[in-house]
């Protein structure tokens, strides 16, 4: 089996590239860097191609030359305050909405299977029980959210051999992700403050590779959620752990997400409810605080 994964530079698709070459498939791999993540450099079955997505024409070459049997588009315009700014919402859209439909509609010419990563930021996060995977209260707060909504839509819309999975507060070793922002918040001081309004699932990328990998494999398609297990946690009982979990003595200053300024709104519920994952058979991960454990271990070996 042949696999594209685009973004593999980035926190997730770096971890879903590695899952799939221990499985020993063939991976080629695409990101904007100039070289691959150390952890895929030089590994048997992978090759990197350097592109841009919104370069449609290097887009279907990079297509044509891996010939892949199943696409997993990880890659996307992720830095959520920046795509708010008005000089940036067409380069957003490009990446999140037109790379997808070209994506998209590559797959459905060739039958390709295309497994496109969403988020939980499609929904408005004001609703009092977990969003469902079929859930179509969608309600995006900002740009980020819309567009990767389109993208999901762009996926529906030419194909039927798609999965939609949407991930949500994810960390991993390639990513400036929120364990990172508390232990360099909380390094040389004695508390922190954290908004307690904001509800999740941590999820490590590490864990999520696995099961996308998993529902990749699959002809089980459609629209999944995809978390960790374990209690819904807020950021500040998210914050609460990692300093547990590293033996710091920081506490943890409750604030409201309102409190904060910031150029894009925020979901206060981004509990996404899992269950259809294990109805079609496929196995829980693990709880969110055994993640967060090995994950502490593990990027002692990396930083
Ligand atoms: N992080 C989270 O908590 C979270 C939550 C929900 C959903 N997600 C979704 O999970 C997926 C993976 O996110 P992540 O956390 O791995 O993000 P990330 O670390 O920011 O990685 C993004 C990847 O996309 C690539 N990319 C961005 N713009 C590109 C462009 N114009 N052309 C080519 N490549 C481009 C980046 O390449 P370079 O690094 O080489 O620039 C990188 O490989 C995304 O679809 C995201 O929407 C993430």
């Amino acid at each position: 089996m042949k696999y594209l994964v685009t973004g593999v530079t980035g926190q997730l698709g770096a971890d879903v590239a590695e899952e799939l070459l221990g499985r020993g498939v063939v991976v080629f791999g695409t990101g904007r860097k100039s070289s691959p993540p150390q952890s895929l450099f030089g590994r048997i079955n992978f090759s990197y191609t350097p592109l841009e997505l919104t370069d449609e024409t290097g887009l279907k070459k990079c297509f044509e030359k891996a010939a892949p049997d199943v696409v997993i588009h990880c890659a996307s315009w992720t830095a959520v305050d920046d795509a708010e700014k008005e000089e940036n919402r067409e380069e957003v859209r490009k990446v999140n909405v037109e790379s997808t439909r070209v994506l998209a509609k590559l797959c459905g010419d060739k039958q390709v299977k295309l497994l496109y990563i969403s988020t939980d930021y499609v929904f408005g996060g004001d609703a009092d029980e977990p969003y469902s995977a079929d859930c179509t209260d969608f309600a995006p707060l900002n740009v980020y959210g819309a567009t990767k909504l389109e993208g999901e839509s762009v996926v529906r819309e030419f194909l039927t051999k798609y999965f939609v999975v949407r991930v949500a507060w994810t960390f991993g070793r390639y990513g400036n992700n929120f364990v990172e922002k508390m232990l360099r918040a909380a390094a040389g001081r004695t508390s922190v403050s954290v908004v307690d309004d904001q509800f999740g699932t941590p999820t490590y990328t590490r864990d999520a590779a696995k099961l996308i990998a998993d529902i990749a494999a699959s002809e089980k398609y459609g629209t999944y959620n995809l978390t960790a297990s374990g209690e819904f946690v807020s950021r500040a009982g998210f914050a609460e752990e990692i300093f547990r979990a590293e033996g710091m003595s920081v506490k943890v200053e409750p604030v409201k997400t309102s409190d904060f300024k910031s150029l894009a709104k925020r979901p206060l519920s981004s509990r996404l409810d899992t269950s259809k994952l294990v109805k079609n058979g496929f196995e829980e991960l693990p709880d969110w605080k055994d993640g967060l454990k090995r994950y502490l271990g593990e990027r002692k070996n990396y930083i």
